[in-house]
């Protein structure tokens, strides 16, 4: 029941039962208002970051997407990503779960994914796609030991519809501030780092690197001390944790 979500001044949610992928979906619309939410109970082809598939049991994840034209130049929309991210975590945080970011903007608590995000720009808007583990009692195959969800954590006694309006209201506060105000959220963002210090593998554009994360830029990029040196990355496919 959708009915009690709490949604930021002027957004909309619309519900549907079943969509290849809320995401597609946003970007097939000529122009979405700014705040449109589209929720999925289930979707048939969900995608995730780098052509990745996206699979989630309906009734155990939320899976939506909102529409956002950020006031902020359009070259500085790619920093909703870690927006995003940070959003979800702060929302999480404030139902009682402590999470962390991994660089650019998985959610993870205790080093497990919990939610995923993709952001797509069409013409007009930005397209914050997300998929957040809610009930899910276990995850086998791959994701064993991988990911997990707020049942596992230990707040499944949280309906999925507050989830849903803190981690909007937050996505709302976050989103605003990616052009002056980014330093505040380079600052919390750092706070909730998964992987300062770690030693991490990383596929970038022009291969794979390796070396420990130093930290995160005040633009957001990361910065590893790598065998070639001190190297920033805007952008990666890939991170993969290796080593303490
Ligand atoms: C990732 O971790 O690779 C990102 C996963 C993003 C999944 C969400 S679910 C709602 C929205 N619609 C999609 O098709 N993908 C995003």
């Amino acid at each position: 029941d959708w009915s009690g979500v709490a949604l930021p001044a002027g957004w909309t949610l619309e519900v549907v039962d079943e969509i290849d992928s809320t995401n597609s979906e946003l970007k097939r619309r000529e122009a979405p208002v700014h705040g449109s939410v589209l929720l999925a109970e289930s979707q048939t082809s969900g995608r995730g970051r780098r052509g990745a598939e996206w699979v989630a049991t309906p009734g155990e994840s939320l899976t939506f997407s909102v529409a956002l034209q950020p006031a902020a130049p359009r070259a500085l929309w790619p920093r909703l990503a870690l927006a995003t991210g940070l959003a979800v975590a702060e929302a999480l945080s404030m139902l009682g779960l402590e999470a962390e970011v991994k660089w650019p903007n998985d959610v993870l608590i205790r080093g497990r994914k919990l939610c995923g995000v993709l952001v797509e720009a069409t013409e007009h808007m930005a397209i914050v796609g997300i998929g957040l583990n809610v009930r899910q009692a276990g995850f086998g195959g791959e994701l064993d030991g991988v990911a997990t969800s707020m049942q596992l954590e230990g707040r499944g006694d949280v309906p999925p519809e507050d989830v849903l309006s803190v981690v909007l209201a937050e996505l709302n506060g976050w989103s605003q501030r990616i052009d002056s105000d980014f330093t505040d959220l380079i600052v919390r963002l750092r706070e909730r780092c998964a992987l300062s210090g770690k030693t991490v593998s990383l596929q970038a554009s022009d291969g794979m690197h390796r070396g420990r994360v130093l930290r995160i830029g005040d633009g957001g990029e990361l910065w590893v001390d790598t065998e070639a040196g001190c190297q920033r990355f805007l952008q990666a496919d890939k991170v993969r944790v290796v080593g303490e």
